[in-house]
């Protein structure tokens, strides 16, 4: 059996940290990262020989679990016919036209590779497209690893579901302010929902003085429900990021919206923006795949699924863990929203960065690290989102509540 201090001692040669991404690294839980074998379904196994229930699911990708049969069976066909042309495929639009309709404020949509790259080009447009180069962002939310977004020459930042900061901020600053850039649902300070007005808000303000409204979707997008949470909250951005499920497993990012801004990128326009592996036929497939899964059964779709059913599932978890938390006298707060959710140990309602940094997190690692013990993966963070698919089961959530119940005895 491989020792894992070995693998890490090998890969710290190489990398960084020994990581390619930083949350890798399981710091932010006082532990060491763990090397994956593979997965299958809600689980995934280690080279160290353990098992684990993911409520990680690739950081939100996995819709269908590790290793989905008919996504593997469409990327098996596709891989005997080429991995990447380089050149323009029919899986291209077939994916962009179910996007589209799903989500009807995607008029026209540009495929990318991650969420960082759709991210950073729906903004150097946004930039282009009205000749400011300020953003808007909120403490808290994340766009990915750009420059855009950690120098703060580049933006405003005030806190999240903060409507009136955003009303001053911009009231003075329209003029340099290019785009307002929001996690309609933030996921990166562990689950946090918009308040009641704050997106419909941003709309209006962003209207009034022709500010593009980005709506970040990369978690979002097909998450709680099919339209994403553009459809949800009933909100309409102008621009709007994906990544994650669409890519159904596969490196993925796409930015898209209205006709008239959409435009501006090139060829048609002079915004450049390009890929080598852009609408990569592999992950098109998987994409396509995953989204027919998705289509739910009202639509008519021959396989569709229905989001309620893991919606529910992941509700059932939430309020599991709230009893126990009842029962044994554990302060909690458990933000859950469709299939996604976090954990935090506080009595104060989390609404932004600030009430999430308020929590316990000594409590949260200790909590951490007995669960994992246990053979449960909940993203390694306080600060993460933790994600349910359609391959999680009920007895998957009947281990998960059991186990927490002894722990948090124990807490
Ligand atoms: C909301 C949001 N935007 C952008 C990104 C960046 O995506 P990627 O890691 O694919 O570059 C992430 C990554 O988790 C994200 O959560």
């Amino acid at each position: 059996m491989v020792k894992t201090r070995e693998l890490i001692e090998k890969a710290k040669k190489y990398f960084p940290g020994g990581v390619n991404s930083p949350v890798r690294s399981f710091r932010a839980v006082g532990m060491k990262p763990i090397f994956v074998k593979s997965g299958k379904g809600s689980k995934i196994c280690t080279n160290d020989g353990k098992k684990y229930i993911d409520y990680c699911m690739s950081w939100g990708t996995l819709m269908f679990g590790h290793s989905d049969n008919e996504i593997l069976k469409a990327v098996r066909k596709q891989l005997a016919l080429g991995t990447s042309y380089g050149f323009t495929n029919i899986f291209e639009t077939e994916l962009a036209e179910k996007i589209c309709n799903a989500i009807p404020s995607m008029e026209m949509i540009r495929f990318v590779n991650s969420g960082t790259e759709a991210t950073t080009s729906a903004v150097r447009l946004a930039f282009r497209y009205t000749g400011r180069s300020k953003i808007l962002k909120f403490t808290g939310c994340y766009h990915g690893a750009s420059e855009l977004f950690f120098d703060r020459k580049n933006y405003f930042e005030i806190p999240y579901n903060d409507l009136s900061s955003a009303s001053s901020v911009i009231k003075k600053h329209y003029k340099e302010i290019a785009c307002v850039i929001v996690e309609p649902i933030a996921g990166n300070m562990g689950v946090i929902l918009p308040e009641k007005d704050f997106l419909a808000g941003l709309r209006v303000i962003c209207d009034k003085y022709k500010i593009i409204l980005i709506f970040d979707e990369v978690i979002n997008g097909f998450r709680i429900t099919f339209g994403s949470a553009q459809s949800f909250f009933r909100v309409k951005p102008d621009l709007t990021c994906l990544g994650k499920i669409i890519g159904g497993g596969f490196p993925v990012g796409a930015f898209g919206g209205k006709k008239e801004i959409m435009k501006k990128i090139a060829p048609s326009g002079n915004v450049y923006q390009a890929g080598t592996f852009s609408g990569n036929p592999i992950t098109m497939v998987a994409g396509i795949t995953t989204i027919k899964k998705l289509q739910i059964t009202t639509e008519g779709s021959p396989c569709g699924t229905d989001y309620k059913l893991i919606n529910d599932r992941t509700k059932c978890l939430c309020n599991s863990i709230k009893n126990e938390a009842k029962k044994n006298n554990v302060d909690i707060v458990i933000n859950q929203i469709g299939s996604m959710f976090s954990l935090f140990f506080t009595k104060e309602r989390v609404i932004n960065y600030a009430s999430a940094k308020r929590q316990d997190v000594k409590k949260f690692k200790r909590f951490y690290s007995l669960i994992f013990k246990q053979g449960i993966l909940f993203s390694p963070s306080s600060f993460e989102s933790n994600f349910i698919s359609f391959a999680h089961t009920d007895k998957d959530i009947e281990k998960t509540v059991s186990e927490v119940s002894h722990i948090f005895g124990r807490l």
